[in-house]
């Protein structure tokens, strides 16, 4: 039997509940992606069938893997305010084939410590469960609010981990990313804040 059948199909956390993702979150998912708010550090917003393609990419990864990017969930208030959770890469670079993790939430839930306190969840799971080495984060350099959670999870960056995202052409603004990462061995009391 696979890996995945043993894992545990969600994680909790003191305010959100990341899940496996519903046919009913994919409406939700659609409004972020053509949200210019939430896109502004992407090339372009996403239209409805791109959103979907992504929400299937995820899906095909959790069946997969048994984890993945999980849906956000509110309990009592919001059914689906975004994802957090884990992924790789599709494209090459000095540091794949790795685990990333990554968070991208409905503005309206922005400010509240969501991406942070879920995100430390999922890096708990890497380390615990999946017994990972180490977790990448990767962000477009400007992405100051994306990079400040990497920083609240003790993540740190080397600017030679620096790179140029090879799906963005040469000479666009968001073309230059940051890399950070965090050890299993440097990921003491992550879960506990
Ligand atoms: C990145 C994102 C998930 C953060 O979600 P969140 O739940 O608001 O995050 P948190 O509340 O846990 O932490 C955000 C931190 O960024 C800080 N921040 C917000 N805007 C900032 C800015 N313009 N410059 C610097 N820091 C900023 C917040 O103050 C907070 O830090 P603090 O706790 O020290 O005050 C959310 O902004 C988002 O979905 N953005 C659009 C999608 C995206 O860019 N995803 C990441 C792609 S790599």
């Amino acid at each position: 039997m696979s890996q995945a059948a043993f894992l545990p199909p969600e994680l909790t956390t003191e305010q959100l509940l990341l899940r496996r993702w519903r046919p009913e979150d994919r409406p939700a998912f659609a409004a972020m992606n053509a949200d210019p708010r939430v896109m502004r550090h992407f090339p372009s917003l996403l239209s409805r069938e791109e959103s979907d393609a992504t929400a299937d990419r995820v899906e095909a990864f959790f069946q997969k893997h048994g984890y993945g990017l999980w849906a956000v969930e509110v309990p009592g208030s919001a059914p689906f305010a975004g994802f957090i959770g884990l992924s790789s890469p599709r494209f090459e670079a000095h540091f794949t084939p790795c685990v990333e993790i990554g968070w991208r939430l409905a503005a309206e839930h922005w400010g509240r410590g969501y991406a942070t306190e879920g995100a430390r969840a999922a890096l708990r799971f890497a380390f615990e469960t999946l017994a990972l080495d180490e977790v990448v984060a990767l962000t477009a350099a400007g992405n100051l609010p994306s990079r400040r959670v990497m920083e609240k999870l003790g993540m740190t960056r080397d600017p030679a981990d620096d790179f140029d995202h090879p799906s963005i052409d040469a000479g666009h603004p968001l073309r230059r990313h940051v890399l950070y990462r965090i050890a299993r061995s440097g990921n003491r009391g992550v879960g506990r804040a």
